[in-house]
């Protein structure tokens, strides 16, 4: 067996959609990008939506659109990929890191509002796996503590409180209590990067609910000012007969989406809602496998959750670092791929430097040290996971029994 971890499920339709991009003479940012964006939009709810190169684009943009800047604290999961901490410190803003809550992968809320100073501008919880965090429980938080918000730009007067950013790289399309990610906190940020549910090979978007005060299309041209050299017209704008002429804003970013990444991301939305619902199907084999032998997967699909199911995260209870490490080398033995979300920023070296300790986060370092995450992927056959399934249960019986 080779199984892979989380190869791009990529059919005829996206291949004959890229052809048609390269042949019609238009291949950078343009009207697919544009239909991209719209699609995005009237799939989620949401009115406007500027499409990029990666989560990681959209997600330092919009705290650059916020003036978020140096003196300013944001705060986010020590549980994370880097990507959510590395934005803040390049706006020149201190990341605040909180501890998970010892139950699940989120931020421990009550910490998270101990964090909170009268330097928060922004607040970025991490919807791991597809799970959408629980940003009723955050707004609460942010409402008793907006006596100490201090807004430094026109826009965070707007909010006149701390804004809500989303880090969904993994949660587009999912779902909680009903309504999708990208409708619950102020702004949301998706990543379509090779190995996500719906991948443009590379790229990311960002969309925000309606801020009173704030027009949507005016917004909308600051992402695209920011993210294009800050140029007051579009290459397409630029290359239509004789209007050639245009000024630069302000010096600002290139992570603009092109049209052949959009070409890839039309169709893949196309396929989208089987995608998910073969992924559910997936987790559903693996937990009723897993949850009897008294291991601990994220939960996914409960009452409240409609996970996007991007990721399988599995908890061995009673193994350490070492075991599990064991239990990968095992499964790689067998031709399995897995991997582990997420070792916690804190020990990591960047963030050793910039002066955390893994000391102070207990909870994320019990989470890491027994995480195993199995592949998830549309192109698993039933074959496949029920190999894994077997391989994973007896390695983990005969690590136990060695133990
Ligand atoms: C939680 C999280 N946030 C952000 C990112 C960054 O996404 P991108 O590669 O599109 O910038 C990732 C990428 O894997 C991620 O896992």
């Amino acid at each position: 067996m080779d199984i892979k971890f989380s190869p791009p499920d990529i059919t005829e339709l996206e291949i004959n959609e890229v052809t048609e991009a390269l042949k019609s003479g238009w291949i950078t940012t343009g009207p697919r990008t544009k239909k991209l964006e719209e699609r995005i939009s009237s799939y989620i709810g949401t009115e406007k939506t500027v499409c990029l190169n990666s989560a990681t684009a959209a997600m330092e943009l919009t705290l650059r659109i916020l003036g978020v800047g140096p003196g300013d604290e944001v705060i986010t999961s020590a549980y994370t990929y880097t990507a959510t901490a590395s934005v803040i410190t390049h706006v020149g803003a201190t990341p605040v890191l909180v501890d998970t809550d010892g139950m699940t992968f989120e931020m421990d809320y009550d910490k998270m509002a101990e964090a909170i100073t009268e330097k928060t501008k922004v607040i970025m919880p991490v919807d791991i796996g597809g799970r959408v965090c629980d940003y009723k429980r955050i707004e609460e938080i942010i409402q008793e503590k907006s006596y100490l918000f201090n807004p430094q730009s026109d826009i965070q007067g707007k909010f006149n409180r701390i804004i809500v950013l989303a880090d969904s790289a993994h949660g587009f399309g999912a779902k909680m209590n009903g309504v999708r990610s990208g409708l619950h906190a102020d702004f949301t940020t998706f990543s379509f990067h090779a190995v996500k549910n719906l991948t443009t090979a590379e790229g990311g978007a960002v969309t925000w609910k309606n801020i009173d005060g704030v027009d949507n299309e005016a917004l909308y041209k600051e992402y695209m000012l920011a993210s294009l050299h800050g140029q007051s017209k579009d290459a397409l704008a630029k290359t239509k007969l004789g209007a050639w002429e245009y000024d630069i804003i302000y010096p600002a970013y290139k992570c603009n989406m092109t049209d052949i990444c959009a070409a890839i991301g039309l169709k893949q939305l196309e396929r989208y809602e089987a995608l998910l619902a073969r992924r559910k199907e997936i987790i559903q084999m693996y937990d009723e496998a897993f949850v009897p032998m008294g291991l601990k997967p994220l939960s996914h699909f409960d009452e409240c959750s409609e996970s996007s199911g991007h990721l399988y995260l599995l908890r061995i209870p009673g193994f350490d670092v070492e075991h599990r490490n064991d239990v990968i080398a095992k499964l790689a033995e067998a031709g399995i791929a897995s991997n582990v979300h997420y070792k916690p920023l804190p020990m990591l070296t960047a963030y050793k430097n910039l002066g955390f300790d893994i000391s102070r986060y207990p909870n994320a370092y019990a989470m890491y040290e027994n995480e195993i995450t199995l592949p998830l992927h549309t192109l698993l056959t039933n074959e496949e996971i029920n190999y894994i399934i077997a391989r994973l249960k007896e390695i983990v019986e005969g690590t136990k029994n060695c133990a």
